[in-house]
């Protein structure tokens, strides 16, 4: 028998209802694609207010701990808390165990209405890199000392006349960041039999950083994929690899969008195509996503933790159970995952949805979070 160690977060808010509806569908999955030979181990670890309450911590070291030799691990969302020496116990999460890609696959499912004439047409892979770039954090207020004595600097070392009101962010972005965020999008895109990889960049304006991400792909497809990948517009077969420009890169996913298929990018533009490409095909209450670094990745839901529905039955355990979908195809376990897309695609056909898609679908009904679940589980 193969058993998986699977570690997991229920989350704040909305996280238990939606994890208590998403894990018995992907325990069923497994046992109807491969009987008693594959298993979960699923093992829990506290974060956020469950932690806090149980604990006195939101982050309790014994969680880190199990993190540290994990290989999987999945998570509701957690709340932001207000005044503690962490902005976020998501970036911390991400920071200490060093997840640098954000991969958020954004595909339609049918009967889900859309803004879009065409959302069959996107099919895509966003690959963020979730390290560096602005949200590294290093900023500096308007008129504090710090801001202050940054600019004089500027002026007196580096001649960059900033002024001395203004408020400072410092954008780092480097070639090993970039990198190894373009070598997981190349390989996923050579793995899934993908056709082309877009670097996503703001390179004309941002030139260092931006800019350099740009290069930094082109330079590691040519030095580890040489063969295999193909620069756009050179002779050769293979995977293309090209680059578009940020704000091009928004008009030509809407206009183009099966033009477009794994797209790198750096982190903040990667927050807002993300949620850009999840709307087009009908909303985020669907989407799925990881944080992969090279020895954990952590798959979450990517909405947050709802705190108007919390505890109402109301949300939707989709975004979950679609990011527990990509662990089980990361895996290997595919037909497991086959089995849940087809009975997403069923249940949202026959119309019984949470709120959040009933708004959306004409004719729906609105059932709770647990039964939809239930919908799902008896569609697998
Ligand atoms: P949110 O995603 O929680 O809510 C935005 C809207 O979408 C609300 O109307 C909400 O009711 C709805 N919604 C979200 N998930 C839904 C679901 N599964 N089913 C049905 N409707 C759903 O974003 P918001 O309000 O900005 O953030 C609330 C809290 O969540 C904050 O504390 C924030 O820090 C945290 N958050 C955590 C994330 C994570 O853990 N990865 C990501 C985003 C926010």
């Amino acid at each position: 028998m193969t058993q998986k160690t699977v570690y997991y977060i229920e989350g704040d808010g909305i996280g238990a209802e939606v994890w208590n509806a998403t894990r018995p569908i992907l325990n069923a999955a497994v046992e109807k694609a491969y009987g008693d030979s594959n298993k979960f181990d699923w093992q829990e670890l506290l974060a956020g207010e469950k932690a806090f309450a149980e604990t006195g911590e939101h982050l309790p070291q014994a969680t880190m701990d199990a993190l540290a030799g994990a290989e999987l691990a999945i998570k509701g969302p957690l709340n932001t808390p207000v005044g503690e020496g962490f902005r976020s116990l998501n970036v911390t999460l991400r920071q200490v165990f060093d997840l640098y890609a954000c991969i958020r696959p954004i595909k339609y499912i049918k009967g889900i209405e859309s803004p879009v004439k065409r959302p069959d047409l996107v099919d895509m892979c966003i690959f963020r890199e979730n390290t560096e770039d602005v949200y590294a954090g290093i900023e500096f207020k308007s008129g504090s000392a710090e801001a202050k004595k940054l600019i004089e600097f500027l002026a007196d070392e580096m001649g960059a006349k900033v002024d001395i009101t203004a408020g400072i962010g410092i954008k780092p972005i480097t070639p090993a960041g970039s990198k190894r965020l373009v070598k997981k999008a190349i390989e996923y895109a050579i793995e899934k039999n993908k056709p082309s990889v877009t670097l996503m960049h703001k390179g004309n304006i941002m030139k260092t950083t931006e800019g350099g991400f740009r290069a930094w792909g082109y330079e590691l497809a040519e030095e580890e994929f040489k063969g295999t990948v193909v620069r756009e517009g050179e002779a050769g077969d293979g995977i293309i690899i090209n680059d578009r420009i940020a704000d091009a890169m928004f008009q030509n996913t809407l206009m183009y969008p099966e033009q477009y298929s794994v797209i790198a990018t750096t982190n903040l533009n990667g927050d807002y195509i993300s949620d850009a490409l999840a709307a087009q095909v009908g909303g985020l209450g669907l989407s799925p996503g990881v944080n992969m670094g090279d020895n954990l990745a952590f798959y979450e839901a990517t909405h947050g933790t709802a705190p108007t529905i919390a505890g109402k039955d109301l949300a939707n355990p989709g975004s979950l159970l679609l990011s527990g979908t990509m662990m089980l195809e990361h895996i290997g376990w595919t037909e497991a995952a086959a089995l849940i897309h087809a009975s997403v695609e069923k249940s949202i056909a026959a119309k019984r949805v949470t709120i959040d898609l009933a708004a959306q679908i004409e004719g729906a009904e609105q059932v709770g979070c647990q039964e939809f679940g239930e919908i799902l589980l008896s569609n697998l």
